[in-house]
């Protein structure tokens, strides 16, 4: 991962002087672990947050509500995506994920679990709500995308949906690669909407649960390990807080950023041509399983 340095963020902004009154959040993914303490930064700093995903656990907090919905399904994604309020929203934020599991699991829908949850449905609602987005005042709306951009996994189109080979990590990684793609493709054709890609590290939350077993002793020693070894996604979520609202982030669409939300470039092999050919191929897949976003 490289330092961007066109991209001056200073931090100028702590998190004690955030004010997000007034400003609209839709966080999907935003019930369990990030992105869950991401919507609760933010709720607290004034923003009305709507938090897409399964499990609401957060009915006691002031200035969130929940949207239920399994994103594993195109037809779910799309629905969501029509309930959102886009012509309000501010910033949109995704951060669903799985972890593929050690044999390939496929939704109902023919679509391999993680390209469809982690990936997929973002594609879906990308395609759905972005073209909806207003520019507040002079500020553009914000889209964010949370994956593992800028480490260079390029994942493989040719076979997105794992049909001819399947290992968890290479199927995950294709989803890596799908979601820098979306922020890189988006912003060469949405000028009036920014997009940004978010590498969070690793942080212990329940992501690795379909790759390690829930609550095995396999699963606990692994998050057990990365908790002693990096930050909280509550601490992620407070350095993530001031970032997406600074003014610095304007004029720089496409720009990525680290753990500690620092600039950082894209994966240096990821041109325009491959962002555009993953988002076709994936376009692709959806058209011949006849799956209508
Ligand atoms: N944690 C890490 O080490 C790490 C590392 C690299 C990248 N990331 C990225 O960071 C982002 C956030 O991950 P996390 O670590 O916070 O994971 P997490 O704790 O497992 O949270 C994932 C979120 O996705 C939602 N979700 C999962 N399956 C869903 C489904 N079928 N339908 C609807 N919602 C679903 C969960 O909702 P429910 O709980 O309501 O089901 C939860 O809100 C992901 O994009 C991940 O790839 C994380």
């Amino acid at each position: 991962m490289k330092t961007n340095p066109d991209i001056v963020y200073t931090k100028a902004q702590k998190l004690i002087e955030l004010n997000l009154d007034n400003k609209y959040v839709a966080i999907v993914g935003g019930t369990g672990g990030i992105g869950r303490e991401l919507a609760r930064v933010l709720a607290q700093k004034g923003a009305k947050v709507i938090v897409v995903g399964r499990t609401f656990r957060d009915e006691n907090v002031e200035g969130i509500e929940f949207i239920q919905a399994d994103l594993g399904l195109v037809s779910e994604a799309s629905r969501v995506a029509e309930l959102l309020p886009a012509e309000k929203l501010d910033l949109l934020i995704f951060t669903t994920g799985v972890l593929a599991p050690p044999a390939r699991r496929e939704t109902s829908e023919g679509l391999e679990e993680d390209l469809a949850v982690s990936y997929i449905s973002r594609l879906v609602m990308m395609n759905h709500l972005v073209p909806r987005l207003k520019e507040h005042g002079e500020k553009k709306p914000r889209v964010f995308v949370m994956g593992f951009p800028g480490d260079n996994y390029m994942g493989d189109y040719r076979d997105l949906n794992s049909e001819e080979s399947y290992g968890a990590i290479s199927t995950h990684m294709k989803t890596v690669a799908g979601n820098e793609a979306l922020v890189l493709d988006f912003k060469n054709r949405f000028a009036t909407v920014n997009f940004y890609g978010l590498n969070p590290g690793l942080i212990r939350t329940n992501i690795r649960d379909n790759y390690l077993g829930k609550d095995t002793w396999k699963s606990r020693v692994v998050e057990w390990f990365i908790g002693m070894t990096n930050q909280t996604a509550e601490q992620y979520a407070e350095k993530l807080g001031p970032l997406l609202v600074a003014p610095e982030l304007e004029t720089h669409s496409g720009a990525m950023f680290d753990k500690n939300a620092n600039p950082i470039l894209p994966s240096k092999d990821f041109t325009d041509d491959y962002a555009r050919n993953y988002i076709k191929a994936s376009e692709e897949l959806l058209a011949n399983l006849k799956l209508a976003q």
